[in-house]
């Protein structure tokens, strides 16, 4: 059931979920008061509880009633980043937020997100905790068509068209001294090194206890079986590629778009995973011979993910 903004955000202060688009991915939206929708969330989605959820503002001056105290070089990443797909990960009066909302951390994330749909539904909500508007481990949802997918025609969500970002937020936290990326996303480390002085780390998402507990679930997964390989030369049936190589004859080729441009890559990652359970497709290959910079970095963990059974 398709909604405007304005009966988004009533629903939203009625104590209902519903999805909206943002820059990076739809999200799965609740109000941070209405403690039955949180519920209701992790009930939707099949997400773990010791899965904690990102809390969205309007603005970033909305941040202050939460926070126990601000970090270094927090406004400088604020001012740089926000409206945008940045989350930061932030000490807590706990007494602000509920519980379930932080999985019992004494932390919780955050972002100011800049799709204009997402924008209007929280000006008139007030702060939202949302997730991706993807049942746990499916690719995430970039188009309104996507969540209907998953949660049916008769979910409301507010279509906003195709996510430009297409990736999930890039997520940091500070420790020991400088801001660590425990989640990559749509800004790449580069793009925080203008701002911090230094490349932030990238915390492994292999380690047994991750900074950020969603990277120990299972994630952007289509059903089908992928092979991820850096020579095309045995590809057959269908591929995942790009524009500018040449693949074995007789192959279908799903292109994600040209080497040259990573972010047309990522805006269309999660839609050409989709494509392959739409068409029921049971396996296929993907070009891994990519670069290693920028955005580069984000989209090879996501394939790498999405390959893992
Ligand atoms: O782009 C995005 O970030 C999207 C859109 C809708 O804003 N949202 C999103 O939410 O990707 P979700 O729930 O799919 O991923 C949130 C991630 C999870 O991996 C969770 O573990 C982590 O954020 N997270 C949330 N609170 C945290 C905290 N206090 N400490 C560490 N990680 C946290
Ligand atoms: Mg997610």
């Amino acid at each position: 059931m398709y909604l405007s903004a304005p009966d988004a955000a009533a629903l939203l202060r009625e104590g209902r979920v519903v999805a909206i688009p943002t820059e990076t991915v739809y999200g799965l939206a609740a109000s941070l008061e209405q403690p039955s929708a949180v519920a209701e969330i992790f009930a939707l989605k099949g997400r773990p509880a010791n899965n904690p959820l990102i809390i969205h503002l309007a603005s970033r001056d909305q941040i202050n009633p939460f926070v126990d105290g601000l970090p270094e070089d927090f406004e400088a990443l604020a001012q740089a980043f926000w409206p945008g797909p940045m989350t930061l990960v932030l000490d807590v009066k706990v007494d602000a937020i509920p519980e379930k909302v932080r999985a019992g951390l004494a932390t919780a994330a955050f972002r100011v997100p800049q799709h204009p749909v997402a924008r209007e539904v929280l000006q008139l909500s007030g702060p939202l905790v949302m997730p991706s508007a993807n049942l746990s481990g499916r690719p995430s949802a970039t188009m309104a068509k996507h969540v209907v997918e998953d949660f049916g025609a008769d979910f409301p969500v507010v279509d906003g068209g195709a996510c430009q970002r297409g990736l999930e937020s890039t997520i940091l936290i500070r420790q020991r001294g400088r801001w660590t990326i425990i989640r990559q996303g749509a800004l790449s480390p580069e793009a925080f090194e203008l701002v911090l002085g230094y490349l932030p780390a990238i915390q492994s998402a292999n380690t047994k206890t991750p900074l950020c507990p969603g990277q120990l679930y299972r994630h952007y997964a289509p059903k089908a079986h992928l092979h991820l390989v850096k020579d095309m030369s045995d590809a057959r049936g269908v591929l995942i590629g790009y524009d500018e190589r040449h693949y074995p004859a007789g192959c279908r080729v799903l292109s994600l778009g040209s080497l040259k441009h990573p972010e047309q890559v990522a805006e269309s990652l999660y839609k050409t995973l989709r494509q392959l359970d739409e068409e029921s497709v049971s396996e296929a290959y993907v070009d891994m011979d990519i670069p290693s910079d920028g955005l580069w970095k984000t989209i090879f963990e996501r394939l790498a993910k999405a390959a893992q059974s």
